[in-house]
Order: structure tokens, then sequence, then C-alpha cells
């Protein structure tokens, strides 16, 4: 069992770190490798969008995982991660942070990271996750519609910290966090409910591919999927979409 990161493969340039760790992974590498590059060209998001990636101007990271869990069990990999980057902000940068559903890391309501796992799934079997981690470091503003939507660790808080300082503390915190999303997931469910404000009675509109759902948060299912009441009164367990909170 390899600690996440102990070896850290560095890259000025690449498309995409996922990208990376996706053929590395395929080919057979081993856990806890972590794929960094001081810019992407081709820095991907959730749901097809892309992700900014200036050269040094943030964290982007991937990490080779095998856990041996089942495809199903697996969203609790992506709350772990958010947990990890939010108490990493908080707690040593004194950035408060929120968590939106499922693993975004927001800062006074705007976004600061953004987490996208990709796994490889076969016969039932998950055969390997890859975990990209992209933090706003040091952006002192935002282009077009990231504007008003995006922050970075400088504007919150005025400190310059570079892809290596933020990455070490993130690692170990990652580390716990994955190791107890194996062996006790309720732990990890409960901390992130704790520390995200759209855990439980925030009103909200979740789109998805196939259906619009509009109700109240009423906390995660043991696996991860977040539970709407809806104005009828029935419960839904939601496994993917973009939460947005509804306005009046
Ligand atoms: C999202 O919020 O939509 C997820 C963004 C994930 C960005 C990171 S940066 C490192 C890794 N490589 C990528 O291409 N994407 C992830």
């Amino acid at each position: 069992m390899n600690r996440l990161g102990s070896t850290v493969l560095r890259f000025e340039s690449l498309p995409s770190t996922n990208d990376l760790a996706r053929e590395m992974a395929q080919s057979g590498t081993g856990e806890g490798i972590a794929i960094l590059a001081r810019e992407q060209t081709a820095g991907r998001g959730r749901q097809g969008r892309s992700w900014s990636s200036p050269p040094g101007e943030g964290l982007y990271v991937s990490l080779v995982l095998r856990p041996g869990i089942k495809p199903a069990d697996s969203p609790v990999i992506t709350l772990a991660a958010a947990v990890a980057v939010a108490q990493t902000l908080e707690q040593d940068y004194r950035i408060p942070s929120d968590i939106k559903w499922p693993n975004d890391v927001l800062a006074r309501g705007r976004k600061i990271c953004g987490i996208l796992v990709e796994s490889a799934i076969e016969a039932n079997k998950l055969l390997y996750a890859v975990m990209g981690i992209g933090v706003n470091l040091g952006q002192r503003e935002f282009p077009g519609e990231l504007k008003d939507t995006a922050t970075s660790l400088l504007i919150e808080s005025g400190q310059s910290v570079t892809p290596d300082d933020f990455l070490k503390p993130l690692l170990d915190r990652l580390e716990y966090r994955y190791r107890q999303a194996m062996a006790q997931p309720s732990e990890v469910i409960a901390r992130w409910e704790a520390m995200s404000s759209y855990a439980r009675n925030c009103v909200v509109r979740v789109e998805s591919s196939d259906s619009i759902i509009e109700g109240t948060t009423r906390g995660l299912t043991a696996k991860g999927a977040l539970v709407i009441e809806m104005d009828s009164g029935e419960r839904r367990e939601i496994v993917s979409g973009e939460v947005k909170l509804r306005k009046g």
C-alpha cells in the first residue's frame, strides 16, 4: 500500500494530468503515483467543461488510485477529496470553505477548487480511479464567465502559495481521507455533511442530462448520493448533476 503522492512526477506542461494518469493506470502503474503539471493546455472539468490552467497559477495534480471497492461505493472517493481540500484551505490557509455537492470547493460562494474523478470499470470491478484536483492559487482575476464565479487562494487570503507548498499538506489529508473512505466511509460522509452548507435544508435545483429536480436537500445517503425532498414530499437520491441554489 503506497502512500498517496509518495512519488510525484513533475511536468512543465501537459494537455491534462488526468489523461496521463489514466494512461499510466491503464498500463499498470501502482496506486499513489501523482502527476503534477505547471500548466495544462487542455485541462478538463466535469460535464465536458474545460479547466483554466495557466502556468504556475494553480495546482494541477492527478493521483492514480486502486481502491478495492465496488463501483457503486466509489462516489465516497470524490467526497473524500473535497473534504481534504476544504480542510487544507481552512486549517493551513485560514480560508473559510464550503463544499457544493458533489465536490466543488467554494470560498465566499466562488469556486476555488474542482475535482474530477474518472474510473475504469470491468465486470462490476473498479480497475482503477484517477483523482484529478485543480486549485486556483495565484490568479488575481479570472477571464470571461469565470469573473464572477471563481476565486483563488491569493484573492481570498493575500498569500502567494506555490503548487508545491499547497500539495504537501494536501497529500497528507488526501492520504488520511482516502484510507478512511475505504475503511469507514460513513466518517467521510459525516465530515462532508458537516463542512457543506448545501448538505441540508438548502433549496436547490439539480440539473442532469435527463432531468431537472427542485427541492430541499436532506443530507447524503451512505453511498454519497444527495437526498432531495421535492415539494410533493417525495424524496429522490441524486447521483449526478449540477446543483444550483434556487432563488425566491
Ligand atoms: C470541475 O470542477 O469540473 C473539475 C475540475 C478538475 C480540474 C483538474 S486539474 C487536474 C486534473 N486534470 C484535468 O484535466 N482536470 C483535473
